[in-house]
Order: C-alpha cells, then sequence, then structure tokens
C-alpha cells in the first residue's frame, strides 16, 4: 500500500519488461491492468505468478470505475500508463480501436487518476505522478540530414496510430496545466528485446526466416528507426518516475540509428551463424520487397541530452549486442512464440502480406 503502482498495459511487451525488472529490482508492489488484448500475453509474467508484490487484473482502462475501485483499493503512488494500440500496419486497416484506447481509454484513465489524485492528503498527494508512455512517432518523420527530435520538436504526426498517441499526449498535458495532475511524459524510439509481439519488424523477421518464409521489407528498405533495447527504456521510465518534473517530457532513444535493410541483414548474419540453413544459403536470399506502407515515415531519431542531463540516464545496450541477445531469446523461446502466435495473428499476416508484393 501506498508504496505500489498501478500498470496499465503490463502484458504487453514493454510493459511486461517493465513489471518483471520493476519485481527484479524495486521492493515495491505492483498492480498490472491489462485487458489481454490478441497482443498481451500472460505467459510474459508467468515467472511473477507466485510473486506477493505481483498482482494481475484483467480489464480495460475505458472502464473508469473499475480504474477508480482499483486506485482507491492499492492507493498507488503512481501510474504507469503502457496500454495502448501501437501497429503502424493495423492503424492502417482499422483506426477505430486506435481511437478508442489510445484516446479515450487514456481520457479516461486521466480521469480516474484525477479523482484519486484529488482527495490524495500531504505526502501522498505530493509524491502522486502519472506517467504517460508515448513514441517519438508523434514528431513526425525526418529527413536524412535532419536534427533529431528534442522535446519541443512540433507535433506532426502521420498514421493513425502516431495521431491518436499525439491526442493522448495533448490530453495528459492539458490535464497537468489545468488541473495541476503530476503528469510526465515519455517519448521512445523504436522498441526490440524479448517478448515483442511478432507483426513488429525484428520478431516477425526472425520468426519467418526460422521458418523459411520471404521477408517482407517495406519500399526499399532505406527507412531508419533509432532502436532501443526494451531493458534500456525500461531502465530510464524507472528513472524519470523517480527524478522527472511534472509537466515534463523526456525523449528516451537507443542511439542506434539503422536502416530497415541494415537491421535485416544484421538478423540474417546472426541467424546464419546461429542456425545454418541446410543448403548453405543465407536467409538473406529470403528478403523481398514489397509495395511500400501509405504514408511511411522516411525517418526517425531522438536526442536524449534532456534526459541525460536531468536524470542522469543513457542507453546501455549497443544494437549489435541488443540484437543478439533477442534473436537467441526467439531461437530459445519457442514456447512462447507458439503460444502467442494464435489464429488470429496468422490471420492478420495473411490478410496484411497477401497482396503487397
Ligand atoms: P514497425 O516494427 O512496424 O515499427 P514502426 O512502424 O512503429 O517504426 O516497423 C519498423 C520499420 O520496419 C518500419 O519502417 C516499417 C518496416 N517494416 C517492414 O519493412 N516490413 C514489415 O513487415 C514490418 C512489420 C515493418
Amino acid at each position: 500500500m501506498h508504496n505500489s503502482i498501478l500498470v496499465t498495459g503490463g502484458a504487453g511487451f514493454i510493459g511486461a519488461n517493465f513489471v518483471r525488472r520493476w519485481i527484479a529490482t524495486e521492493g515495491t508492489s505492483v498492480i498490472n491492468l491489462d485487458s489481454l488484448s490478441y497482443s498481451g500475453n500472460l505467459s510474459s509474467l508467468e515467472s511473477l505468478c507466485d510473486e506477493a508484490r505481483y498482482t494481475f487484473v484483467r480489464g480495460n482502462i475505458k472502464d473508469r470505475n473499475l480504474v477508480t475501485e482499483l486506485l482507491h483499493k492499492h492507493q498507488p503512488r503512481a501510474i504507469v500508463h503502457f496500454a495502448a494500440e501501437t501497429h503502424v500496419d493495423r492503424a492502417i486497416v482499422n483506426p477505430e480501436e486506435f481511437i478508442q484506447t489510445n484516446i479515450v481509454g487514456t481520457f479516461q484513465l486521466l480521469e480516474a487518476a484525477r479523482e484519486y489524485w484529488e482527495q490524495l492528503k500531504g505526502d501522498k498527494r505530493s509524491r502522486f505522478v502519472f506517467l504517460h508512455v508515448s513514441t517519438d512517432e508523434v514528431y513526425g518523420s525526418l529527413g536524412p540530414h535532419e536534427d533529431p527530435f528534442h522535446e519541443s520538436t512540433p507535433y506532426a504526426p502521420s498514421s493513425p496510430y502516431s495521431a491518436s498517441k499525439a491526442a493522448g499526449d495533448h490530453l495528459a498535458h492539458a490535464y497537468h496545466r489545468t488541473y495541476g495532475l503530476p503528469v510526465l511524459i515519455t517519448h521512445c524510439s523504436n522498441n526490440y528485446g524479448p517478448f515483442q509481439f511478432p507483426e513488429k519488424l525484428i520478431p516477425l523477421m526472425i520468426l519467418n526466416a526460422t521458418r523459411g518464409l520471404s521477408l517482407p521489407v517495406y519500399g526499399d528498405g532505406q527507412q531508419v528507426r533509432d532502436w532501443l533495447y526494451v531493458v534500456d527504456h525500461c531502465d530510464a521510465i524507472r528513472l524519470v518516475l523517480a527524478r522527472g518534473r511534472a509537466g515534463e517530457s523526456y525523449n528516451i532513444g537507443g542511439r542506434n540509428q539503422k536502416t530497415n535493410l541494415e537491421v535485416v541483414n544484421t538478423i540474417c548474419g546472426i541467424l546464419d551463424e546461429l542456425r545454418p540453413r541446410s543448403g548453405g544459403t543465407s536467409y538473406a536470399s529470403l528478403i523481398t520487397h514489397i509495395t511500400d506502407r501509405p504514408g511511411h515515415d522516411r525517418r526517425y531519431a531522438i536526442d536524449t541530452t534532456k534526459i541525460l542531463n536531468e536524470i542522469g540516464w543513457r542507453p546501455t545496450e549497443l544494437f549489435e549486442t541488443g540484437i543478439r541477445k533477442t534473436v537467441e531469446w526467439y531461437l530459445n523461446n519457442s514456447n512462447w512464440v507458439n503460444e502467442v502466435v494464435s489464429g488470429q495473428y496468422r490471420e492478420w499476416v495473411r490478410v496484411q502480406y497477401a497482396t503487397a508484393s
């Protein structure tokens, strides 16, 4: 009580890594509120099932009564809000869910948080924090020589996904300005690592390669992302929670700018070494260029000066070491992969990639 935190979306990729790391490194409790949509998996948290400091609640952030009840019951000192629809391609096919979860859901959560925070007294009130986890995609797309995004870069979202995250960010800022709710916002670059749902570039490529399927690269594959190892991201959030200034945003990046083709070729190289194909051809021969994503952002890059100077955080994982760990993790955790790759997932892959070549 009072030292616990409420995490939303703790069964998702970043949320699950965060919850696991929190329990391993902090002495306090976590309440994990997750709706267990297609991308949330309790198997990512199996190791915590006997952990007294961990409580799982299945529910939706849009259910304000449920959130209010949880807040009053557990009296958390912070909310860390990961719950979101995050896959750009899904947002292009069906934006509705993105509006519902990322905008309406964030609004309902902020309302519940405001009601709870306003009745807190003394220390409990002054220590309370609402940390809203967002993305660098709200800043739009960079040209090859433009400076990386910094916290005052104007918002210019391109996809229904990034537009919905931008709307959620604006609400979170507004709750700080209007009601004084102690809100912190973090913007991360592309995460990778264990437990990522295999609709995203890195796990999709690892999985397809090991199954001998084609590796679908959108357009020319020269789009640039700044890859952040998920554990580095989780550590950054823990530090922002402890040291961040209410009302402020913090950009979190990996300092690893790579083109998509570089990423896919690196994965193929590691697989060639760890699990050579019979016949001796490289996995890279499976690379297939397919029709580009509509509205595809060309480049994202993050300036991490503020979080380094104010919070004292910097990423520690090199892309070369992080990607190797990630490939090894997927090779060693086929049970997890088989559990998450449901009929629904297979249907998504069929529809998304069927006509794209
Ligand atoms: P993704 O993992 O979907 O993250 P985001 O769109 O949020 O950056 O995609 C990362 C990059 O990889 C992006 O430029 C799109 C590209 N990509 C492909 O080329 N092929 C694919 O099958 C996927 C899923 C992504």
